[in-house]
């Protein structure tokens, strides 16, 4: 029987599960899965944990979610067509929901079943390597402090690139007197209250910390953009200023001669993709961009096709297009997709990586990747879902953040599932404090 390894039980992990299931749902023969997480549940990065740095048992901790994270995006753009929100809440629910309640969504569509047997907790994959047409998979149970090595026909990986932090140096750190943090470490905004704080980026990790500070109480916030500036019409109290040149004691110097008091310095300078467990003939090597090279289809290894790896692009869609990419994945593995020749798969490569290439604009990189995105769709059976309707809902989103940066999670849209519109929120983002599932779900518009 064909035997597959999958590398983590986060989004992507738990589509792959789900592709199989539906599968077997349709009495189609699936093979034996083992799926390998090394925390202890699942769900990635949406199972918030208060840990920074090891876990109890020395491994990094991959989370990078933080208390009062709400989604960035409209839900209705990453809706699973499958199990749609109205599905999982039994009501229509507004647009822009916090961590738990999406967290709470992804775990929906995955727990009735028998899908968590398939998952090995606690267990983190050291190593992997491809001998004798297999790989051989050393995962190390941390609870037991065992290690193993089993034999498969295929590996997905699936553990995400948001977890390892890419940390740069500037000068002066050694010696600035308060906090030096990534993003990744960075849990409550209200322990910056009355802080002035420093926010180094241009993407949705610095323009978030930055709105989360303001929101929870800094006193001040000063964002130093690299290449360019996100150019929002920021709230009082938040400025954008070209890059960091040093900090001299507590005091950061900018580029464009800009001179800011901090108390912590805060890096959203990005993620590395990161696999100590892949020999080097089978690690991916990119920056996070929309079309990572050596991934036919953006999914299969173009050196080895039996290694597959999903989500590792940079993402406005996520969960759908994990969904098609875990589709496609399975459908692979099953031999009911047959890979054309090598030649093909490198024009076909080589054609999405030219077209990345010349994407200017936010909106030409969301069109990039709905065509990408339509282009899997309909390489499977995975269910109806609109991408059109999804691509015109990112467009509008993309303007409502120029509009204003307070207020564009307060709109709603429609899904691209079940046709449905999204209420407006009880509570306008900016004065939404508490971000509990049951305060979210429940409350009365006031
Ligand atoms: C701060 C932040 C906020 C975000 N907000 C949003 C948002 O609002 N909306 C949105 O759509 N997306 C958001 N994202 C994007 C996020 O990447 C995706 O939503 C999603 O979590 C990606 O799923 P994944 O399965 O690829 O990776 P992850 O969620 O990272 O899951 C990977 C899993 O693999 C496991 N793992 C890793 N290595 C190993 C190993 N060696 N052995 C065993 N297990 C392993 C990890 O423990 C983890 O559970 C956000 C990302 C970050 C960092
Ligand atoms: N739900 C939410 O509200 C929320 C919040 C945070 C993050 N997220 C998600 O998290 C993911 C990761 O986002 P991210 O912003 O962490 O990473 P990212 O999108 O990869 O952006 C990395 C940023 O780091 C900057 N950078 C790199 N090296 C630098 C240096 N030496 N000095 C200064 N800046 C440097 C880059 O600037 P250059 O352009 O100059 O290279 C870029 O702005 C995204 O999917 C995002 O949607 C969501």
């Amino acid at each position: 029987m064909t035997k597959v390894a999958i590398i983590g039980a986060g989004p992507c992990g738990l589509s792959m599960l789900r592709s199989f299931e539906q599968a077997e749902k349709k009495g189609e023969k699936i093979p034996e899965i083992v799926c390998f997480e090394k925390q202890e549940d699942w769900g990635g990065l949406w199972n918030y944990s208060w840990r920074t740095g090891s876990d109890q048992y020395g491994d990094p901790v991959p989370n990078s979610m933080y208390r009062y994270l709400w989604s960035n995006g409209p839900k209705e753009c990453l809706e699973f067509a499958d199990y749609s929100f109205d599905e999982h809440f039994g009501k229509p629910i507004p647009s822009f929901p916090p961590r738990e309640v999406l967290y709470n969504y992804i775990i929906g569509r995955v727990k009735r079943g028998n899908l968590k047997d398939k998952v090995k907790f606690s267990t983190s994959v050291i190593n992997i390597i491809y001998k004798e047409n297999n790989f051989e998979v050393t995962s190390h149970d941390k609870k037991n402090e065992k290690f193993s090595k089993d034999i498969f026909d295929y590996v997905v990986i699936s553990s995400g690139h948001f977890s390892v932090p890419f940390i740069p140096e500037y000068p002066g750190m050694k010696s600035f007197p308060g906090r030096i943090m990534h993003s990744h470490d960075f849990r409550d905004a209200e322990e910056f209250r009355d802080k002035n704080v420093i926010v180094l980026g241009s993407s949705y990790s610095a323009e978030d910390v930055a709105l989360q500070c303001h929101k929870y109480g800094a006193k001040s916030v000063t964002i130093g953009y690299r290449h360019n500036a996100m150019g929002f019409k920021w709230p009082n109290g938040v400025k954008e200023v070209h890059y960091l040149d040093r900090l001299d004691g507590n005091k950061a110097i900018f580029k464009d001669g800009h001179q800011q008091e901090a108390d912590v310095i805060i890096l959203c300078s990005g993620y590395l993709h990161h696999f100590p467990f892949l020999k080097e003939e089978l690690r991916l090597k990119t920056k996070n961009r929309l079309y990572p090279p050596k991934l036919y289809k953006g999914v299969v290894w173009q050196d080895n096709h039996q290694l597959l790896y999903l989500g590792m692009q940079d993402q406005f869609h996520t969960f759908n297009m994990f969904d098609c990419q875990a589709w496609y994945a399975r459908d692979v593995i099953m031999n009911k997709i047959k890979l054309p020749d090598n030649s093909e798969i490198e024009k076909d490569i080589n054609k999405w990586v030219s077209m990345e290439e010349k994407l200017e604009n936010p909106d030409q990189m969301i069109d990039f990747q709905t065509e990408y995105t339509k282009e899997l769709h309909g390489l499977s059976d995975y269910p109806k879902i609109d991408f059109e309707l999804i691509r015109k809902h990112f467009k509008e989103w993309e303007h409502h953040k120029v509009e204003d940066i307070m207020t564009y999670r307060n709109k709603s849209f429609s899904s691209a599932v079940t046709g449905s519109i999204a209420p407006i929120h009880h509570t306008p983002w900016a004065t939404a404090m508490d971000d509990s599932l049951k305060t979210f779900l429940n409350k009365e518009k006031i």
